[in-house]
């Protein structure tokens, strides 16, 4: 077993959507283990609340607008993360998104088209950018936030389970060919999380008693929940471990 634990001092990690939410649960987390971090989401603003709110825990983290789905800000993120710390050890591909649709039958070509890019694309754009540049520094951990709803389809979701049912066969794809570049790629697959995301969900008492009664544990997941099955892929002890996918849901898919 790996001596280094779970500490990640030395490491350069991207987390990306990480100006709110799980990812920004994940920044800190991987800053408390020692890593340097680096954010990006779509809005400035939202951004720049972020990094305030590091600040205020003593974090420092570098943070850049850009949208996964797209492949030129993709690009100069990653350049940008070259140019301050010259190496990316961990990505986390944290960003994904869902906008309650009817039928998949039903809804029009742009909306499938949003939802699997910022899910789907955006995990193999920056992927693929990442590849590079742990290539040249001999190995990496490529983390990608999939869902239970990849294994599970769910009313008004469904593009969403589409994209993140990709992400996991994706997830073991990049595994299973990056294994001779020491690139160890898994997921994490959480249920429902309090976030801005799930709002909708947890914020309704009727919706969310129901909810509750599916999970074994007896309730939703606070982000730090989910933390730590992140951690643990982003760091030594897990350095025999790709293509897996780590469910971190109270015991409802079990
Ligand atoms: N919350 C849950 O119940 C739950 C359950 C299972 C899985 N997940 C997964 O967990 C991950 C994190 O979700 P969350 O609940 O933390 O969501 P969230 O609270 O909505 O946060 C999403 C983050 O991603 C950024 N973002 C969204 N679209 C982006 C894009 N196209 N490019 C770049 N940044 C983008 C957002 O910032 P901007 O708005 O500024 O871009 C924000 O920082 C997602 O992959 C989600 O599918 C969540």
């Amino acid at each position: 077993m790996s001596e280094m634990g779970l500490d990640l001092s030395g490491k350069v990690a991207l987390v990306t959507g990480g100006s709110r939410g799980l990812g920004m649960a994940i920044a800190t987390a991987m800053a408390g283990k020692g890593a340097d971090v680096a954010i990006c989401g779509r809005k400035q603003e939202n951004l720049d609340q972020a990094v305030k709110a590091f600040g205020q825990k003593g974090i420092k983290v570098m943070a850049r607008v850009a949208n996964v789905g797209k492949s030129s800000e993709i690009a100069d993120l990653f350049q940008a993360v070259e140019q301050q710390f010259g190496k990316l050890d961990i990505l986390v591909n944290n960003v994904g998104m869902n906008i309650l649709t009817p039928s998949v039958s039903e809804v029009d070509e742009g909306l499938w088209d949003k939802i699997i890019e910022s899910n789907l694309k955006g995990t193999y754009l920056a992927s693929s950018r990442a590849v590079g540049l742990m290539k040249k520094a001999g190995g990496g951990k490529i983390i990608n936030i999939s869902s239970i709803a990849a294994r599970k389809a769910a009313m008004g979701m469904g593009i969403y389970c589409v994209a993140k049912a990709g992400v996991e066969m994706l997830t073991k794809v990049l595994a299973v060919e990056l294994s001779q570049y020491n690139i160890n790629v898994n997921a994490v697959a959480p249920g429902m999380v309090k976030t801005k995301f799930s709002q909708p969900f947890w914020s309704n008492e009727g919706m969310l008693k129901e909810l509750t009664k599916t999970i074994p544990m007896g309730r939703i997941a606070e982000t730090d929940d989910v933390v730590g099955a992140v951690l643990f892929l982003a760091s030594g002890l897990s350095d025999f471990v790709t293509g897996e996918i780590i469910t971190v849901d109270g015991g409802a898919m079990a």
